[in-house]
């Protein structure tokens, strides 16, 4: 693996005396922080403080870079490829992590949580009845259903979405996941409200596997506000839903706060945006921007953890998002982070249908890195594309998650053939990743599902 490098990183605690004090009229109009300073490549670092109101842009320009070499593309999955479960779709996966990221095992057991749905329903129609599931493993590959994770009739919304398991201490844990759909009335897959959701419990192994205590005590930790995140309502008449889910906890090695982040979009009735030139950026000449690119408002989100204690995650307070992709595309998804150096790599999940008017990406990972948690972000590779699907199976993989030793796993989503589409519903090979510095790729293929632990905690 090429060693993650950066050859323009600067020391962490200099650099955030750059802090708020030195933007203080910046607030209202919400700045890019490249605009500031010239043109990419003569960017020097620059890192502020995490709360301040600066968001970097994820532009058109950026976008149009957009072009998967061999090394950013997903190898092709065969369609015989093996299954989970025979009971199962699965789908967004995450590992027991800590709160450096690290995935946890728990004596000898790996662990990983996915969203489930029966595998007799249409695979399309998952999301509207998912349930958070848990995994164990002792080698890592072959995964063990433990059963649903939370107390039936618990969790809150009437369907789960994807979020992350913390653990602290030896036995304590703490899921956040996405409460979909208003907690009253019949399920309603058209309702599509979200609010990030959290419940304390306990986790046990023993030799014969993985189980949990409590996890029956639910609350809402986090609503959009309508200021800096985009509300329910603010959505409507935007043409595909608003995003305020796929929470994911951790604390910055800097500063030893604990941050949430997810995915949102900016805030504001759908269709008020407008595509200015710090979200166009420096396009190549012609390059029209359609009218409708203004209903693309997605963007990466953070929350800060009041108090910052491991003893209590039930307040959190809004932090105006990291990186806006404002009028290129709609939703960021599960968004994560890789912590290596002093730089700070972003990843998420986009589909091509989310990409706005006059803009082409594939379904895949993208990424950005800069020298702080809110810092001046690139797009890795220039664009920000790190792994596409090949143009001939579009919907191949998704979700893709990296974990700190740059291992990425993902699900196997559909495959088309000659015989119809393929549905996978199950881990999709793992892959591995090289960084260096602004650029990522391919470096190699893992086995199916492989999502090893890189700590340990003794058996509880
Ligand atoms: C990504 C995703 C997540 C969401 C989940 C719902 O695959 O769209 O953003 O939490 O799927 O099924």
């Amino acid at each position: 693996m090429r060693s993650i490098v950066r050859t323009t990183a600067v020391a962490a605690g200099s650099a955030l005396a750059l802090g708020l004090a030195a933007l203080p009229s910046l607030a209202a109009e919400r700045p890019d922080i490249r605009d500031r300073f010239g043109p990419r490549g003569a960017t020097p670092d620059a890192v502020f403080h995490p709360s301040a109101p600066v968001t970097v842009s994820w532009t058109r320009a950026d976008a149009l870079k957009i072009d998967p070499g061999p090394e950013h593309v997903t190898p092709t999955i065969p369609t015989d490829f093996p299954i989970i479960s025979d009971d199962l779709w699965i789908w967004d996966t995450w590992p027991l992590t800590n709160l450096e990221m690290e995935p946890v095992a728990v004596g000898d057991w790996n662990v990983i949580f996915s969203l489930t749905a029966p595998r007799d329903i249409p695979f399309p129609d998952r999301h509207s009845v998912a349930e958070i599931g848990y995994f164990y493993s002792d080698d890592a590959q072959n995964w063990i259903y433990g059963g649903p994770l939370f107390p039936e009739g618990t969790a809150l919304g009437q369907r789960e979405w994807a979020g992350s398991m913390l653990i602290t201490g030896d036995d304590e844990v703490h899921a956040f996941y996405t409460a979909s759909g208003h907690d009253e009335g019949p399920n309603d897959p058209d309702d599509v409200l979200q609010r990030i959701a959290y419940a304390p419990g306990e986790i046990h192994a023993d030799d014969e596997g993985v189980w949990f205590t409590g996890l029956d005590e639910h609350e809402i930790i986090a609503e959009a506000d309508g200021r800096l995140y985009q509300t329910l309502e603010q959505s409507q008449g935007g043409p595909i839903i608003y995003a305020f889910r796929d929470p994911f906890v951790f604390r910055d090695p800097v500063n030893q706060q604990i941050y949430m982040l997810f995915s949102g979009n900016n805030a504001g009735q759908a269709g008020s945006h407008t595509c200015d030139r710090r979200e166009i950026g420096r396009v190549p000449g012609g390059h029209e921007v359609p009218a409708d690119a203004r209903y693309y408002t997605g963007n990466i989100a953070i929350a800060s953890l009041r108090g910052n204690s491991a003893d209590d995650f039930t307040e959190w307070r809004l932090l105006p998002p990291l990186i806006s992709g404002e009028c290129v595309n709609q939703q960021l998804e599960r968004p994560h982070i890789v912590i290596e150096d002093g730089n700070y790599y972003m990843w998420v999940i986009s589909h091509a249908f989310t990409f706005a008017p006059g803009l082409e990406g594939p379904d895949g990972l993208y990424g950005w890195v800069g020298p702080g948690l809110r810092s001046n972000y690139e797009p890795l590779n220039e664009s920000g594309l790190v792994l596409g699907n090949p143009p001939e199976a579009p919907l191949q993989n998704y979700s893709h998650y990296v974990m700190p030793n740059l291992l990425v796993e993902s699900f196997v989503n559909q495959i088309a053939t000659d015989d119809g589409d393929v549905y996978g519903g199950t881990l999709a090979p793992t892959l591995e990743l090289w960084v260096d510095g602004d650029e990522a790729g391919l470096e190699s293929v893992l086995p199916y599902g492989y999502i090893p632990a890189m700590a340990w905690v003794p058996e509880p």
